[in-house]
């Protein structure tokens, strides 16, 4: 009766929001997207008779940058909203305003449209949802991918992000990203509610919250795939034969669908009749009363947490209690005798059991077993009817653990190049790009060659690295030998420099080249002998203290190249010296850009394109390598601006991998710099990445109100940056304390945004903190408010009504879908 009442509400409101994509589907779901992105402009019925619909005109999906770059290829037998794809140069996001907070299902489509403008197959680029890395630099070339990829993650929707999922295509240095579809479905409240049995057997835990999953496996044992439209929530089921470790001991088994009962709860949503109606049972175990396992065995990434949920219907005993087993994961027991029918409630009953394991390093396997029980007087046989495996997103917010073993590889490292091969290939079409390729990997190996000889050319600039020697981090130890084609992993990217060539740059270390002086040493502007402008640290004479962090700063900075992070060109160990040297960044600290000098003073645009930048470099260094780097001194004098102001961090001298901090070190406590000091870390020394986001939440006052973090001259409640603002954030009059020269250029839509997320990265309780990930998003946010704001070209002072293109408006269909949503928890 609920659902019939449910059913006209829906009717009645598709009838006025043509825009919904469950109205013209034939099922009914709340709060559900299905996108075709690109060129369908009318609705496309897919094979599976869902209606896909585009990815413009629906007012409740924002595309910030929009790209209009377009493929599409219509090749047979491929499903049509494949055909086409949304193409990004620029690193972009999927805004969908959703009606429900809690956990959504995000399921995305790839497929490498052949087309003459865009390799898409090479593409490298990085996915990400409300803060959560979906896909961390990825390639269907590189990573030998088969197409079409199919993705299935669960993304949590809170409050704190507005009810929305934000979803995020990053590509890589100068690629591209694309997409070809995005659904996105409410999962249903009673989905995760239960219980999680931990294996090895011990706690009893409820899912976590802000975790996101991926879907790695879901099999229908026993029975055959199932596609989206045989499942009440558009799931994929695959058949399990191929996972089975030895076929022969398991025979499938099946009822009619339509015999399958529920209780408890269990309901179609958690899985259609069709699992529960097949299953794998013992084969033959009632002739020879042999005693073995079924086993499937399963392969997945290791160092992730695994959500496992077990499907289970007595359809092959005649009374209740007569079928008993015993279940086993990882080898370990995971329910002792286990009785179906009576935990179901009953033959033919639907059933399920939730479990959480850890896959630590060195094992990258899930085993499932049923077997008989060790008990007597039971059936002779076990069944499994389905299975699903969720890997759950780590504590650095990735769901994908790739390395960044790809950062050194030279053909993809090549920006550059990989420009031109994009150019080109959009120029002159794919058949060239393999000429082109060819001609690069001789370039290449060319470069190699010339390497080989001793380091009097340098001609290539900074792009153009090569691997060149190795640094051995701790002993100190050079290897100047070309590292080509070895295998060990850290390859260093910069160059050993010898001392006379560092003298030669900075007109031996000529005074007025003098860029600054720091605790480290002091900056001098230079010039290689290749015309490279460089800045040059020379550190003060050894120290203990220096040597060490000279040493982080060139192991840290070796590994890493990302486009906001300072590029280490090269260093130099001779005759005691300690000297770094760096790509030159000639619009010098932000800080200086913020006060105490004669600089023009930044707009609000620049300075949330600053905060941008500076939160991507970090965001990289917390999730975009194999470990988490913490890089523990996050200051305005760190975060340099080049010649567009373009921000980079840099100064990675007291930086560590995190967060297993070896803490043995005397002086660890008191690094970091005053005034942006994680109070948390402070006082229980524990360092982890969120101590960066406390910094950065200085970091932000500083740059919306134009002081130092701690300024002693000033009265006592406002020597402290963050005690002061967070006082008039808290009482929500922030614009009162913003830089004069700013007054009347925010659009205060956008300084709130900005205001709630440094009050968020300030939070006292570092998990209360947001990732870098989502300090990002909130940035890219308030930069899009500003950016329309100001772009509606009214009053700049006190911008109260926002255009329709921003997501945040609460407009009235989304009030009506609210509406229902309520009905509908109060009817469920
Ligand atoms: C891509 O399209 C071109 C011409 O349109 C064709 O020659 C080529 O074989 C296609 N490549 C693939 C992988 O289908
Ligand atoms: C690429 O993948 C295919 C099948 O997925 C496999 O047969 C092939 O060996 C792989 N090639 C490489 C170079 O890994
Ligand atoms: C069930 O087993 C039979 C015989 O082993 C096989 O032919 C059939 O394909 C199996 N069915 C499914 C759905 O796996
Ligand atoms: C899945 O749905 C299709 C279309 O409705 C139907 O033909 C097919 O039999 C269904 N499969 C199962 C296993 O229910
Ligand atoms: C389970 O035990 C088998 C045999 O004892 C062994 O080969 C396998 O590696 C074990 N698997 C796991 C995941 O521990
Ligand atoms: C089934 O597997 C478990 C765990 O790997 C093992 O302890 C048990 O002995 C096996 N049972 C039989 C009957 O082989
Ligand atoms: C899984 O691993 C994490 C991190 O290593 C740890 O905190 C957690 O307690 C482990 N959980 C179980 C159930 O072993």
């Amino acid at each position: 009766m609920i659902h019939s009442k449910r059913s006209i509400l829906y009717s009645f409101l598709c009838a006025f929001h043509l825009q919904f994509a469950i109205c013209s589907s034939s099922t009914h779901h709340a709060d559900s997207f299905l996108i075709t992105c690109g060129e369908a402009k009318t609705p496309t019925e897919m094979e599976d008779g869902r209606v896909f619909e585009s990815d413009l005109g629906n007012t409740l999906v924002n595309i910030s940058p929009l790209s209009h770059t377009i493929v599409s290829n219509f090749e047979m037998g491929v499903p049509k909203i494949l055909s086409s794809a949304r193409v990004f140069t620029t690193s972009s996001i999927y805004t969908f305003t959703t009606n429900k907070i809690g956990r959504h299902w995000l399921r995305l489509h790839f497929y490498p449209v052949n087309n003459t403008r865009f390799d898409l197959n090479s593409a490298v680029f990085s996915v990400e949802a409300n803060g959560i890395t979906l896909i961390h630099e990825f390639s269907f070339f590189r990573d030998n991918l088969s197409f079409p990829l199919f993705k299935e993650y669960i993304i949590e929707v809170t409050g704190s992000n507005s009810g929305k999922l934000v979803l995020g295509l990053l590509p890589w240095d100068n690629s591209i990203a694309f997409i070809n579809g995005i659904e996105i479905l409410f999962v249903p409240d009673k989905q995760f509610t239960s219980k999680m049995l931990s294996i090895p057997l011990g706690s009893v835990l409820e899912l976590p919250t802000h975790v996101g999953f991926e879907t790695v496996f879901r099999l229908n044992m026993g029975g055959p795939n199932l596609s989206p439209i045989n499942d009440s929530l558009w799931r994929k089921w695959g058949s399990d034969e191929s996972f089975l470790v030895n076929p022969a001991a398991a025979r499938n088994v099946s009822v009619n669908p339509s015999s399958i009962r529920h209780h408890n709860g269990v309901s179609t949503d958690i899985a259609p009749n069709s699992v529960y109606a097949t299953a794998q049972e013992m084969a033959d175990a009632n002739v020879n009363n042999q005693r073995f396992n079924i086993s499937w065995l399963f392969e997945v990434e290791q160092g992730f947490a695994y959500f496992i949920r077990l499907h289970f219907c007595d359809i092959v005993g005649s009374r209740l209690h007569e079928l008993v087993f015993d279940v086993y994961i990882n080898n370990q027991s995971a329910i002792e005798s286990f009785d179906v029918s009576s935990r179901a409630k009953g033959l033919s009953s639907a059933y399920f059991v939730d479990f959480f394991t850890n896959v630590s390093m060195g094992s990258n396997r899930i085993l499932v077993q049923v077997g008989p029980s060790r008990l007597g007087g039971y059936l002779p046989t076990a069944v499994l009817n389905g299975l699903e495996i969720m890997k759950m997103s780590n504590p650095s917010d990735s769901l994908d653990g790739r390395l960044a073993a790809y950062l050194d590889s030279n053909e993809i490292k090549d920006s550059k190049k990989m420009r031109m091969i994009i150019v080109i290939s959009s120029c002159l079409g794919v058949g060239f790009v393999l000429i082109l390729l060819v001609l690069i990997v001789f370039t290449v190996f060319l470069c190699f060659r010339h390497k080989k000889k001793p380091k009097d050319d340098d001609d290539d600039g900074p792009v153009a690295w090569s691997p060149l020697p190795m640094y051995v981090g701790n002993s100190g130890t050079k290897f100047s030998s070309n590292t080509f084609g070895s295998t060990t992993a850290s390859h260093s990217l910069s160059q050993i420099l010898s001392f006379s060539e560092v003298r030669d740059a900075t007109r031996n270390f000529d005074k007025s080249l003098l860029l600054g002086s720091g605790g480290f040493g002091k900056v001098y502007k230079g010039v290689l002998e290749n015309g490279l402008v460089v800045a040059v640290k020379r550190g003060n004479p050894r120290s203990q203290q220096g040597l060490v962090e000279f040493k982080t700063e060139i192991e840290m900075l070796s590994k890493l190249r990302h486009r906001h992070l300072v590029s280490l060109i090269g260093y130099c160990e001779e005759q005691n010296e300690m000297i770094l040297v760096y790509e030159y960044m000639a619009g010098g600290p932000l800080r200086q850009h913020l006060y105490g000098s004669n600089l023009p003073p930044l707009t609000w645009k620049q300075r949330l394109e600053i905060g941008v930048g500076a939160a991507k470099g970090l965001h990289y260094l917390h999730t975009g390598v194999a470990e988490t780097i913490i890089h523990r001194d996050v200051k305005t004098t760190n975060i340099l601006l080049d010649e567009n102001l373009d921000a980079k961090v840099a100064d990675f001298g007291l930086s560590k991998f995190g967060p297993s901090l070896n803490q043995t070190h005397v002086s660890t406590a008191v690094k970091g710099s005053f005034g942006y000091l994680d109070p948390e870390y402070f006082r229980r020394q524990q360092l982890t990445e969120k101590s960066d986001v406390y910094s950065f939440g200085v970091v932000m006052l500083e740059m919306l109100c134009a002081r130092p973090a701690i300024n002693p001259t000033l009265p006592r409640e406002q020597v402290n940056i963050a005690e002061w603002a967070m006082n008039w954030q808290k009482k929500g009059e922030l614009e009162k304390i913003m830089d004069p020269d700013l007054m009347g250029f925010v659009n205060l839509e956008s300084l709130r945004k900005y205001g709630e997320t440094a009050q968020k990265c300030l939070s006292e309780n570092g998990n209360e903190r947001p990732s870098m990930g989502d300090v990002l998003w909130n940035l890219e946010y308030a930069l899009q408010l500003q950016e329309v704001g100001n772009g509606s070209g009214g009053d700049v002072d006190g911008i109260s009504d926002i255009p329709d293109r921003i997501p945040d408006v609460e407009s009235v269909h989304s009030i009506d879908i609210e509406t229902v949503s309520d009905l509908e928890s109060n009817g469920t």
